[in-house]
């Protein structure tokens, strides 16, 4: 243990559920240890047949929490480790695991400890990629990250019985830099939906209608949350990477955007897409051919993906991009018209901002009239500079 690591003192609780990658957990807990934290461990009766609870309380120096009652020395282990617990990491998380969380089940005691916790929740899924991509698990995901649970990972790779695909939990290394960043960064327990890329509308199978976002301002932003401990969703059609404890929903067009973002609760909304506002009326099953002669192409709208965000009930802080071509006095215009809180502005006529490069240059504009222009930077600081100001903001309304 040392005094001096990025964990230094605080208090961690590991929740283990049954799977193989249960091994790994007692590689997270030296990690974590290792940084200075202090790590109570807590497992579900099938997490015992992989890993005994010897291990995890050798290494923690703690006895490890398997059941509500019959815990020695304390009465209601769930309430005590929810209560000591600054942040709570489940690794492995199983399918069963979290839909129990998502709905608010508790019948085991770690179930209950993360139901009995004020503490920001972070979990690993790992299971078969049959289990992970069920829609049942999708819909429990797409829960616990409207209510801000930091989803780290799980990795395409071996999986266990000699399979492979996306499911595989994400590697001891990735998981602790993800609670450092929860604990470190101001925006840990927040749930952050980006959206991101520009949307390409089917013509026919080959061809679509699309426009030059390149998603890398979205993605800068996305890194940046999770970055600074967010439980970020990112819905994007753009192929750049994403960091692991980003949850990363791909969508291709302006209805697949629409849909993904349909089931997310976020506490904040950025819309960094560029999202088509027409699409054609038909999209052709087999390709359109040449010989056919020119094709003509209807048009009709696509869902205002942005409006119907800001017309929830339980509306997030919501944050608008406009990207422009001339005066930002459409957008002034605009960010009274969308109902955000703010909207950022970006003239993509000129060449160091806007689409495809790594530079920009924004103004904030705010419903009442209000702006603000920032000066050329990378997109990873006018990312920065963005969760500043939302930062900022939440903390006047929290
Ligand atoms: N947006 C959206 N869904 C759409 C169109 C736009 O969510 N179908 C979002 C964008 O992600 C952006 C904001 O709305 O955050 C403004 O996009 P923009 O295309 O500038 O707005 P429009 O309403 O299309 O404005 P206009 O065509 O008048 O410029």
């Amino acid at each position: 243990m040392t005094s001096d690591g990025r964990l230094a003192g605080r208090r961690v609780v590991l929740g283990v559920s049954g799977g193989v990658a249960a091994y790994k957990s007692a590689v997270l807990a030296r990690l974590l240890l290792s940084e200075g934290a202090e790590v109570r461990a807590v497992m579900t009766r099938a997490a015992t047949d992989f890993l005994g609870p010897a291990t995890l309380a050798a290494l923690t120096g703690h006895p490890v929490v398997t059941s509500l009652v019959g815990h020695e020395g304390s009465v209601s282990p769930h309430t005590d480790l929810g209560r000591w617990a600054e942040v709570v990491v489940v690794a492995p998380a199983t399918t069963a695991t979290i839909s129990r969380i998502a709905v608010g089940l508790s019948e085991d005691a770690l179930s209950a400890t993360v139901l009995a916790t004020r503490a920001p929740l972070a979990v690993a899924p790992a299971m078969h990629t049959e289990m992970w991509e069920h829609p049942a698990t999708q819909r429990a995901i797409a829960t616990l990250t409207g209510d801000g649970v930091t989803i780290i990972g799980p990795e395409s790779g071996a999986l266990a019985g000699g399979d492979e695909g996306p499911g595989r939990m994400s590697e001891p290394e990735t998981v602790l830099e993800a609670v450092v960043a929860m604990l470190a960064g101001g925006l840990g327990g927040t749930s952050i939906l980006i959206t991101a890329g520009g949307t390409r509308e089917a013509i026919d199978p080959v061809r679509y209608i699309g426009n030059r976002s390149s998603g890398k301002m979205g993605h800068a932003i996305a890194e940046e949350a999770a970055r600074r401990g967010a439980a970020v969703t990112l819905v994007t059609s753009s192929h750049l990477p994403s960091p692991g404890a980003v949850r990363r929903v791909q969508v291709e067009s302006a209805q697949e955007m629409a849909d993904a973002v349909a089931s997310v609760d976020p506490d904040v909304a950025i819309m960094a897409a560029a999202v088509a506002d027409f699409r054609p009326s038909t999209n052709h099953d087999a390709k359109l051919s040449r010989a056919d002669g020119p094709p003509e192409i209807v048009l009709e709208p696509t869902p205002d993906i942005l409006k119907t965000v800001a017309d929830r009930v339980r509306r997030p802080f919501l944050v608008g991009f406009a990207a422009e071509t001339g005066s930002l006095e459409r957008a002034v215009e605009k960010a009274r018209r969308k109902g955000v809180d703010v909207l950022v502005a970006n003239d993509v006529s000129q060449p160091d901002a806007g689409f495809a490069v790594d530079t920009n240059r924004v103004t904030i504009c705010w419903p009442d009239g209000r702006t603000e222009p920032w000066e050329l930077a990378q997109k990873s600081v006018v990312a920065a500079r963005i969760l500043d100001l939302i930062e900022r903001e939440l903390g006047r309304t929290r």
